[in-house]
């Protein structure tokens, strides 16, 4: 078994313990680790610098692809390791420890971190610690259930870290494409020219000299942690499947749409199981994470291909995914997230993007990340990389949270990460916005009437007008209200008009 693993002989006085290989992260390095969306991860070298951390404190800059499982940030966060944390983030400790001050985050769109790295305005890289399916007999590094930024964390960096995890299938093997784009000034074209291209190898080409240690591990990845479809998420699905109906209706797209980007949480992954009844045949993904939704989109037979940057899956789904692996790996690919999230590649096969939403504006402007404007919740993530460069962006979001105490559909967003020239469509359990060919005056009517809660369309209709009448202009505000919602739900613990006068 280890042979099969470990394919180069050369290497074997590199093979270590979780500890061993930990202790080469000293105070103030910069390590970039493999995982992205609770998948592929490094798992045990993270947990033993953890553990060192309580009798040898040091501080780190950690670099990923996206979130991490097996409460990695949770530990490192614990032990005080995190000094500075790009690019993504889902963890409770951690988010907490951001809106602390104690760890500097850096919320940065996902395919721009490792372009940074490699023009040297970020890092350098001292280690990249990776998981691995296997290591070559040239001493290529197959990855596990996520590529995300882990090829050229291991390219750029200076020393390299393995974690091969026997519990991921070896059948894997050739499931990823590793394209990594040429320098500038003498970039090419990304060769991308459709959801299955590969222009890549199956494996991250490194210089085995780089290799410091190598652990084994049999440690799984977290299950996924999306809530199953609700009533909500189910309507939302359904105003969304109607209104692509008619863009075919209409002969702007064919029946096997345009190949689809869904973002991350329950409620991208709720809508994106709802096409499984739909009428829409011969669908492809090109999107960041293939969650359980993809897998059942196959199985209906809806799905013809699916491309993305890591794969998350809740018990049953990995389940059934490992066992017919063979099968599906003939209709996925793994890429790097610059790649998978490359605004180049997004822009030529005129993806639609279907993102998430926290709160969005009576003119289209969403906040995806900042909980009243100043608490990070998980970052940015890919969502910018596809809204900006879709052929149709997307925002779905349910109409209230918190049990009805907070609009999502507010007067004027308090944080903006996808402004109104990024967004098309918005949805709600309640309707869809089309916004296209809209001026700002036109949007706040179709908004209101078609995503706001009816417990919050008077007066929301009500700001709206009377910004209209008394302040006119492009885009009209009266900014002394404007996030008067907020600040009645700070002292009083709701939106609602009702709870009263601030
Ligand atoms: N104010 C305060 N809290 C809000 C809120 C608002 N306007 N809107 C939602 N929330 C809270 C919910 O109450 C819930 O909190 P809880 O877990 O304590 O109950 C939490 O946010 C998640 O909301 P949920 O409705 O379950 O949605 P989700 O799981 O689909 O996640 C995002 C929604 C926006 C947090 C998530 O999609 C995200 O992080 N997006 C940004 C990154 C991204 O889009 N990446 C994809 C690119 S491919």
């Amino acid at each position: 078994m280890y042979n099969h693993r470990m394919r180069r002989p050369s290497l074997i006085d590199k093979v270590c313990t979780a500890e061993q290989a930990a202790a080469l992260i000293k105070d103030g390095m910069t390590v970039g680790m493999s995982g992205f969306t609770r998948a592929g991860e490094a798992k045990a070298v993270p947990i033993a610098m953890a553990e060192r951390a309580a009798a040898d404190p040091f501080r780190i800059t950690l670099m990923t692809g996206a979130s991490l499982g097996n409460d990695i940030d949770r530990r490192l966060t614990e032990a005080g390791v995190l000094a500075r944390r790009l690019p993504f983030q889902v963890d409770p400790v951690l988010r907490a420890a951001i809106n602390r001050g104690e760890v500097m985050f850096v919320d940065q769109h996902l395919s721009e971190t490792v372009e940074m790295l490699r023009s040297r305005q970020i890092g350098p890289m001292d280690y990249a610690i990776v998981e691995a399916v296997a290591i070559r007999e040239d001493g290529g590094v197959v990855p596990t259930t996520s590529v995300g930024n882990t090829a050229s964390f291991a390219i750029l960096a200076e020393k390299v870290i393995v974690e091969i995890n026997l519990t991921q299938p070896l059948a894997l093997e050739g499931l990823h494409d590793i394209y990594i784009p040429t320098r500038r000034p003498h970039r090419e074209p990304v060769p991308v020219l459709a959801c299955d291209s590969r222009p890549g190898l199956p494996y991250i080409p490194i210089e085995p000299t780089k290799i410091a240690a190598i652990v084994f591990t049999e440690q799984s990845d977290s299950p996924s942690a999306n809530e199953p479809p609700d009533a909500e998420t189910n309507a939302i699905a359904a105003h969304l499947i109607e209104f692509l109906k008619q863009e075919v209706k209409q002969g702007r797209l064919g029946m096997g749409l345009a190949p689809l980007q869904a973002g991350i949480g329950t409620i991208a992954n709720a809508v994106m199981h709802g096409l499984i009844d739909s009428p829409f045949r011969d669908l492809r993904m090109y999107s960041e994470v293939l969650q359980d939704s993809t897998i059942a989109l196959f199985d209906s037979g809806k799905l013809a291909f699916a491309s993305g940057s890591s794969i998350t899956l809740g018990p049953a789904m990995t389940r059934r995914f490992n066992e017919n692996l063979d099968a599906y790996k003939k209709r996925m690919v793994l890429r790097p997230q610059e790649i998978s999230n490359h605004p180049e590649v997004i822009r030529r096969l005129g993806i639609i993007g279907i993102n998430t939403a926290l709160e969005f504006d009576i003119y289209g402007n969403v906040n995806s990340t900042h909980v009243e404007g100043t608490q990070m919740m998980n970052g940015i993530g890919g969502s910018g990389d596809f809204a900006r460069n879709a052929y149709m962006s997307i925002f779905v979001g349910r109409s209230t949270a918190k049990g009805g105490a907070i609009s999502t559909v507010v007067p004027m967003a308090t944080h903006v990460d996808h402004n109104e020239h990024d967004v098309d469509v918005l949805v709600t359990e309640h309707g869809l916005a089309d916004l296209r060919g809209l001026s700002p005056r036109e949007r706040p009517g179709r908004i209101i009437n078609n995503c706001a809660h009816p417990d919050y369309r008077d007066a929301l209709r009500d700001y709206a007008e009377r910004a209209a009448r008394e302040r006119g202009g492009h885009t009209p505000h009266l900014l002394e209200e404007a996030f008067s919602w907020h600040l009645r739900r700070q002292r009083t613990g709701s939106m609602k008009p009702e709870a009263g006068a601030i």
